[in-house]
């Protein structure tokens, strides 16, 4: 039997929590290989060689690499296969050596798939965004809104107008996940917007959600409301229409408001002022008819602690990943649905619907 410490620990303990501690300290690690994979473009690279695709086919692919750096190649897609980004499999009957293949994570940050999380990563690890993390113990000794305003003197919207590259690259990652949302609300919550002759989806960025909504209820008028700067230049067309505005003192009037990844950027009482200021635009009734009207949120409702189990361990990690983000971004939370109802309630709605159709997220339907 192993020998207990002072604190009563053993050196099989003691070892386990020290690895738990570099597990930790290396995270990092997982992304920023992660990032280093898209940089060099290797999920494409693999994907268009059409079968599975050998270490030295792979160096021999990379257009930009350095030859002194070929045999460091392996080390990036061993890591990347043990986090789940590339399989290996065998190349056929008979040879011993094994190819690279996508998986279904990696297939995600393919350039040409319509459903592409690359542009979300992109924006996510640069420098600008990972800065604040930095300085994270600072923030919590000072008196500043937010980390990012410790790192760059402004809040993360002023700095988003002010650098048109990080407002591109941010209305980009916002634009592809917007994509994957859409396709999966068109087909699977139908149901929600059929019915609606207006909808406005606001903070609703360039329009990408707003467009496809658009497209898939053609007698439904969208509009997207967002910053000024953000609609800019952006035309109508058919069903589809922009309009610049702060949410925080008028919403356009519509049957339904979407708030797709608006309100966790925001504080309680902040979001009730969005919420009152949203209640305002379903609430204009037409010649006394009363449709349906209501408020279509997407966003997390973070799970219950004694809910988690083994298989759900990962997720609730990435709920609770996506509530640090939004203290050092913003002044936003992750909430978990108490917290929500409070929300609702105090901005005047009187009951709601939770519909967990989009894995971390769920559509939450508030109605006056
Ligand atoms: C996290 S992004 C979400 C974008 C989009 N709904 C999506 O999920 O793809 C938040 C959006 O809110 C917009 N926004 C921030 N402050 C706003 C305000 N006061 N009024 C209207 N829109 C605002 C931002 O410009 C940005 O497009």
């Amino acid at each position: 039997m192993d020998k207990a410490n002072a604190n009563g620990e053993t050196v099989n303990e003691l070892v386990k929590a020290q690895a738990h501690v570099w597990n930790h300290i290396f995270s990092f690690i997982n992304s920023m290989s992660l990032k280093c994979a898209v940089d060099l473009g290797i999920p494409d690279i693999i994907h268009n060689h059409g079968k599975p695709m050998t270490v030295s086919e792979l160096v021999a692919a990379l257009p930009t690499l350095n030859p002194t750096k070929a045999r460091n190649v392996y080390r990036l897609m061993r890591i990347l296969v043990h986090s789940g980004f590339f399989a290996q499999q065998k190349l056929s009957h008979g040879v011993q050596e094994d190819g690279y293949v996508l998986t279904n994570a990696s297939r995600l940050l393919l350039k040409d798939n319509p459903l592409s999380v690359t542009p979300f990563l992109k924006v996510m690890l640069n420098p600008i965004i990972t800065k604040p993390w930095d300085i994270l113990g600072n923030w919590f000794q000072n008196n500043d809104c937010t980390p990012f305003d410790t790192a760059h003197g402004k809040t993360f919207w002023d700095y988003a107008g002010y650098d048109p590259k990080l407002g591109h690259f941010f209305n980009e990652g916002m634009a592809s996940d917007a994509r994957l949302v859409g396709s999966v609300l068109i087909d699977k919550c139908k149901g929600s917007f059929e019915g609606l002759d207006s909808l406005v989806d606001v903070g609703g960025g360039t329009g990408t959600l707003a467009k496809a909504i658009a497209d898939a209820f053609p007698h439904s008028e969208c509009t997207v409301f967002d910053l000024p700067p953000v609609v800019a230049g952006l035309q109508d067309s058919g069903n589809l229409k922009y309009v610049g505005g702060d949410m925080f003192e008028d919403v356009p009037v519509a049957d339904a408001v979407l708030l797709k990844w608006i309100l966790h950027d925001w504080n309680d009482d902040e979001c009730v002022k969005i919420l009152k200021r949203c209640k305002e635009a379903i609430s204009e009734q037409e010649k006394g008819v009363v449709i349906k009207k209501k408020v279509m949120i997407v966003d997390m409702v973070v799970m219950e602690k004694k809910k988690v189990n083994d298989e759900s361990f990962n997720l609730m990690e990435t709920q609770l990943f996506f509530d640090m983000l939004m203290m050092v971004l913003q002044t936003g939370r992750e909430r978990r649905e108490e917290e929500w109802v409070k929300l609702f309630f105090a901005a005047g709605f009187t009951n709601y619907k939770i519909t967990p159709i989009l894995g971390l997220r769920s559509l939450i339907e508030v109605f006056p």
